[in-house]
């Protein structure tokens, strides 16, 4: 292992019914207060009359900003961004998935910055300040309820980039699953692919001696991947919405990834992806994923056959090891599809036409990737294998 030292401030509040503890939360931090959603789930589902109700009980003053698109965009943190310097905001409420929280933290650290938002992003600037928040999940995947990351896209330069700061961390994050009840189909299946590619990114690293980290990985893969496939049959199911929604949390909140970096190569070209095409980042990664595993195989196939064998099942009596590594992979992309994700960019329209602009895309900040640095060609290879 490297060093490390791993810190965490935001308070997770799980269970049935803890949306009231919105009513502890809040007050600690200010009174005027910025909710921000999505476009409409939470109304339709009644989160968003019983979270005002709430506010109003503690005699909150609420400002909106409704319409934060999948993918946020920079306009719309904009607009976030002129609601708190307009009418000084001293605390925001993000009702949502990722995409509201992620829209949030930039707004948060926006609001604290004179200059324009997307700085923040390319990291021109480096925030020294922001406005607090906390958030209430409504979708199971990106963890970023207890992460200090965030996503944004630039619609007009095709630009999407990933930043953070330890000052965006939420102060406070509501899970109760039965908020996940309303999630359709296809996106409790985004979530769920979200998740393991975060576990795979992850667990994909060549530092030595992490035995507790890859054991913490792959139960969290083996506990997704079995309560998955009974999810998508029965939506509504408590205790397989509160397992998934544990679970993207602990993928993505710091405490798998000590110790050593993970890769993170195949979420970079995805966003390389939905900044070109506008395509969901879970359905991008469903179909890159594989292709970046078997891209990068010869780099430690050890490390591919302990997967293979611990969280596949696959038995390697009589294979090599590249064999039992490939298998495991297969399966993979077997269990992916079982579930309904995507397995080609064909399923988005997405021909060869714009590879090039994608790769490029993906190479703004030079090679990347901590397990096996990617160069152009290697981003342009598994974009060819994606199509
Ligand atoms: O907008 P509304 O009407 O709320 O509908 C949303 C949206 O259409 C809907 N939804 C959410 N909760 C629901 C619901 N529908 C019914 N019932 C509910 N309870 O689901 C759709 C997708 O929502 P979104 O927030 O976009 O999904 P997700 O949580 O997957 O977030 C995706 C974004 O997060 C970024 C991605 O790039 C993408 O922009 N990521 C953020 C990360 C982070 N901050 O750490 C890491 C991730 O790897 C990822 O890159
Ligand atoms: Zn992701």
């Amino acid at each position: 292992m490297e060093n490390f030292t791993y810190h965490n401030p935001t308070k997770l509040i799980f269970g049935k019914d803890q949306l009231v503890q919105l009513k502890e939360e809040v007050p600690r931090y200010g009174n005027n207060v910025l909710l921000v959603y999505g476009g409409g789930s939470i109304k339709r589902n009644g989160l968003y009359d019983q979270t005002v109700s709430y506010l109003k009980e503690i005699g909150a003053t609420v400002h909106e900003l409704s319409g934060v698109e999948p993918n946020p965009r920079i306009a719309t943190v904009r607009k976030g961004v002129d609601i708190c310097k307009t009418e000084g905001i001293d605390f925001i409420l993000a009702v949502g998935g990722g995409s509201v929280i992620d829209c949030t933290k930039a707004i948060a650290a926006g609001a604290k910055y004179e200059g324009d938002a997307w700085d923040l992003v390319t990291k021109k600037h480096i925030p020294t300040e922001a406005v607090p928040f906390g958030t209430v999940l409504t979708l199971a995947a990106t963890g970023s309820e207890m992460n200090s990351g965030s996503v944004i896209t630039n619609w007009e330069t095709n630009e999407k980039y990933g930043w953070g700061s330890p000052l965006v961390f939420p102060r406070f994050s509501i899970l109760d699953p039965q908020n996940t009840f309303t999630v359709p189909q296809d996106q409790t299946v985004y979530g769920v692919v979200d998740m393991m590619s975060h576990l795979f990114e992850q667990y994909f690293h060549n530092v030595k001696n992490t035995p507790l980290q890859d054991r913490m990985i792959e139960g969290t893969l083996r506990t997704v991947m079995e309560a998955a496939p009974k999810l998508v049959k029965d939506l509504k199911n408590y205790d397989l919405r509160e397992t998934i929604l544990y679970s993207g949390t602990v993928a993505l909140n710091g405490t798998l990834q000590v110790g050593y970096r993970g890769d993170w190569a195949s979420h970079n070209i995805e966003h390389a992806v939905s900044a070109v095409y506008d395509i969901p980042h879970a359905g991008g990664l469903a179909i890159l994923f594989p292709n970046w595993m078997k891209h990068t195989l010869q780099t430690n196939v050890g490390r591919y056959k302990q997967l293979a064998v611990r969280v596949f099942d696959v038995n390697p009596t009589g294979k090599t090891d590249e064999e039992t590594a490939l298998e495991g992979i297969q399966k993979l992309r077997v269990f992916w599809s079982s579930i309904g994700a995507p397995e080609q960019l064909a399923h988005y329209d997405i021909d060869d036409s714009k590879v090039d602009a994608m790769a490029d895309k993906a190479m703004a900040n030079g090679p990347f990737g901590n397990f096996q640095k990617l160069q152009k060609e290697d981003v342009v290879a598994i974009l060819k294998a994606s199509l």
